[in-house]
């Protein structure tokens, strides 16, 4: 007799729900959008009502396609990290999430590095520089800018946590999860004290933690009911999706790479022991007890793609969006290394190699030879030279070895997998359930705590490898030579990206918030 573990994942566009056999193979799965919404350049926010109702009707859609949905062994959860989801004394929402890829909170983020003492307290005290993404400088922005509404909130959730509430009427997060806040000492898999009195927060606006695999109540009585599943359902602790899904792929430890390449591209490696931290590169706590994961994460990568596919419509308004494979096809029918022309993609900022707000998008070396094709293939070698920016911090920081395990919506077109072989000039595999990134990461963490495996390793131990890209060694000369040219480049640049910041901000045209969406 079969049975299931349910993942949910609450992502920045979409919420996806998978169901997965006691074999590892998912049996069904769903996928419904929603809106992100920018009302000012560097603003990202998103309706948690939204998070809420997509995750319902996915849900819905798996358990339709299931032989059994009385065979629902538990749940776990995944969600985009750092999202600040303020909730009043009744759990009521009291304004919309600010998100991961929000800018507002850079000066709180300053503002909180010196009362801890500068960068070394600060890493002293969580293991991590206070990113504009992290939650503790959009709490301080709130204090400082609705103070009203601030002074109502009781409780803060990260967005997967947000969904657990709705299903399970609980506040709890789980470590991966609260070390994207900047408020967890991430060393001791516990809320700062120390930071929290410095910054004259509350602990209790702060969910409990738990572990990945641990439990965290059960679906509530009249969900179990409408969905015909198990009465007592548990719900999981699961992990903040960059994380889990780096343990989706089976990459907990120092000797592989893990890279994502969704919206946002990652680059990350898990480990036994907590880093020596020295801001570069982002620490969490990992899926298991006594493992830890490092990452670096730029903001543009699969989004980078797909700001080019919507910019290039924009010429011809009478053609539909090109397609992903279209594209692919273009920058595959040129050759590598773009004829020379070069892409920058900080299209969002950047907060790894490069911590910047004010970090641009460009097109270097353009000449009148170039084509279409040639801006599409420089900004996949862009995207991709940026996370071999990122795989050498790693290597700095002795992690990281001679294959790369890669998931992520981008990785459904081998042209990128292969280039990604190329550029990095290593093995590029691919694992069961890679496609499903974080959801499947959490089933892995909820069928630990359920009983399906006796740890972690174990779970992994179930991937299967399902493609193998080889790297084209004769072009190693070529992309070495690319990538120290790119390289070089944000520095050049730097003071021109500072001085367009200074300059008055563009407000897009009424109704096309979309154009600085991070998709
Ligand atoms: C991780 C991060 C993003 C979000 C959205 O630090 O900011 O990857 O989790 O996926």
């Amino acid at each position: 007799m079969d049975s299931w573990l349910l993942g949910i994942d609450i992502g920045t566009s979409a919420c996806k729900a998978i169901a997965v056999d006691r074999q590892g193979n998912v049996t069904a799965k769903a996928l419904v959008g929603y809106p992100v919404v920018s009302l000012q350049p560097g603003w990202a926010e998103q309706d948690p009502a939204h998070w809420w109702d997509a995750a319902q009707r996915a849900v819905e859609q798996v358990l339709a396609a299931l032989p059994d949905r009385r065979a629902i062994e538990g749940i776990g959860l995944s969600g985009q990290m750092h999202g600040l989801t303020p909730l009043d004394e009744n759990g009521e929402v009291l304004r919309p999430a600010i998100l991961w890829c929000d800018q507002r909170a850079a000066p709180q983020c300053d503002d909180i590095t010196a009362r801890a003492g500068g960068l070394e307290g600060l890493l002293r005290l969580v293991q991590n520089r206070m990113l504009p993404g992290f939650t503790a400088g959009k709490l301080l922005w709130m204090r400082e800018h609705e103070p009203a509404l601030f002074a109502r909130m009781r409780h803060m959730l990260n967005p997967k946590d947000y969904l657990r509430y709705r299903l399970t009427g609980e506040f709890v997060t789980d470590v991966s999860d609260a070390s994207g806040t900047g408020l967890f000492d991430v060393r001791n898999r516990t809320w700062s004290a120390p930071l929290l009195s410095l910054l004259d927060l509350p602990r209790s606006l702060l969910p409990d933690v738990v572990e990945s695999s641990e439990r965290t109540g059960t679906l509530l009585p009249e969900l179990a009911e409408r969905w015909g599943v198990p009465a007592h359902t548990p719900v999981f602790g699961g992990g903040g999706d960059s994380v889990i899904q780096t343990t989706s792929m089976g990459v907990i430890d120092r000797g592989t790479l893990g890279v994502t390449l969704g919206t946002a591209g990652i680059v990350a490696a898990g480990g036994r022991e907590c880093p020596v931290p020295d801001g570069s590169l982002q620490i969490s706590c990992g899926n298991a007890p006594g493992r830890w994961h490092v990452m670096g994460v730029t903001l543009s990568a699969g989004g980078a793609f797909e700001w080019l596919r919507n910019a290039l419509v924009q010429f011809d308004r009478e053609r539909a969006l090109p397609s992903y494979a279209a594209l692919v096809e273009l920058a595959r029918s040129t050759g590598a290394g773009a004829a020379g022309l070069l892409f920058l993609p900080y299209l969002l900022g950047e907060r790894c190699p490069h911590v910047s707000g004010n970090g641009r998008g460009a097109w270097i070396g353009l000449t009148t030879l170039h084509t279409g094709a040639h801006l599409v293939r420089s900004t996949m070698e862009g995207v991709l030279l940026n996370l071999r920016s990122i795989a050498s911090l790693c290597a700095t920081a002795g992690l990281g070895g001679r294959e790369l395990r890669a998931s992520g919506g981008a990785t459904s077109e081998p042209f990128w997998l292969q280039l990604l072989a190329d550029v990095q000039q290593c093995e590029v595999s691919t694992v069961t359930g890679s496609a499903e990134g974080g959801a499947y990461g959490a089933v892995l963490a909820a069928g630990v705590g359920s009983g399906r495996w006796a740890s972690l390793d174990e779970a992994v131990g179930c991937l299967r490898v399902v493609s193998r890209h080889q790297p084209d060694r004769s072009l190693g000369p070529l992309y070495d030579a690319r990538f120290a040219t790119f390289r070089g480049l944000y520095d050049t640049l730097r003071q021109t990206f500072e001085q367009i910041a200074l300059e008055p901000p563009v407000t897009p045209p009424r109704g096309d918030s979309k154009a600085l969406r991070p998709v």
